[in-house]
């Protein structure tokens, strides 16, 4: 079967399809031993031999989806340019090549999703869908009904406003706020941006929901696959 580029890398388990655009863009890739840069190429699978960083790929025979509870510390990339630990050396089996689904900063904790199967990894992450993510932050001090209202409506960075939010206390123990946050847009560091904007810091950010997927009881650093209900959730869902 004929495909472009960067669908095959993405089908091959290299990344999502527009990290892949990226990758060749980045002079990465050759095909039958020629570096393209041409986001346009179309390869077929069986003849066509397909490198990255001088490495073959191939189109996977069984695809694989996991949930991890992501600790705080690790980086959600395969290789960390400035060589932190990444989700990745939590794994357990280290031979299959997976992707993460999104991701999440270093310092937040939570559910993050890998498979090798990238129209999977595309669906999750397209903003046309709109999958839910909660986040649960816990904020220094009070956080009060007007910087819930602030929150909902978008705050404005740099003169750019985030989109909406659905925002909850949850509690308040005199020192720290737990609020559950709901976005269904990501940019990056978005729930860091919004409490800055009403002046709170944040001493924990988790991530507990991506839409109908749970994190429920798993360990920190622990991953399980997820369920075929889950895994068609998505692939139904939109
Ligand atoms: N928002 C953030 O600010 N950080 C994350 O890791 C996820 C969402």
């Amino acid at each position: 079967m004929s495909m472009r580029l960067n669908k095959f890398l993405s089908s091959c388990g290299v990344a999502s399809r527009r990290k892949c655009e990226e990758i060749i863009l980045a002079g990465r890739v050759t095909v039958n031993g020629k570096v393209t840069e041409n986001l346009a190429t179309v390869v077929d699978e069986k003849s066509d031999k397909v490198m990255v960083d001088s490495i073959q790929v191939k189109l996977p025979t069984e695809f694989i989806y996991l949930k991890m509870n992501k600790p705080k510390g690790y980086a959600c990339t395969a290789n960390d340019e400035r060589g932190r630990k990444t989700i990745f050396d939590l794994l357990e089996n280290k031979d299959v090549r997976l992707f993460n689904v999104g991701r999440l900063d270093y310092d937040t904790e939570g559910l993050i999703l890998l498979t090798n199967d990238g129209d999977f990894a595309n669906l999750v992450t397209h903003p046309k869908y709109h999958f839910e993510k909660e986040y649960i932050v816990t904020a220094e001090g009070q956080v009060k009904e007007g910087d819930l209202a602030v929150l909902r409506k978008g705050v404005v960075i740099d003169g750019v406003r985030m989109p909406t939010a659905k925002v909850k206390l949850l509690s308040f123990d005199g020192k720290w706020s737990k609020v559950s946050v709901v976005i269904d847009e990501g940019q990056n560091h978005q729930v860091r941006k919004m409490f800055e904007a009403i002046g709170k810091d944040i001493k924990l950010l988790k991530r507990v929901r991506i839409d109908g997927v749970h994190l429920g009881g798993l360990y920190r650093g622990k991953t399980k696959p997820m369920t075929a209900i889950e895994i068609e959730y998505f692939k139904k869902g939109f």
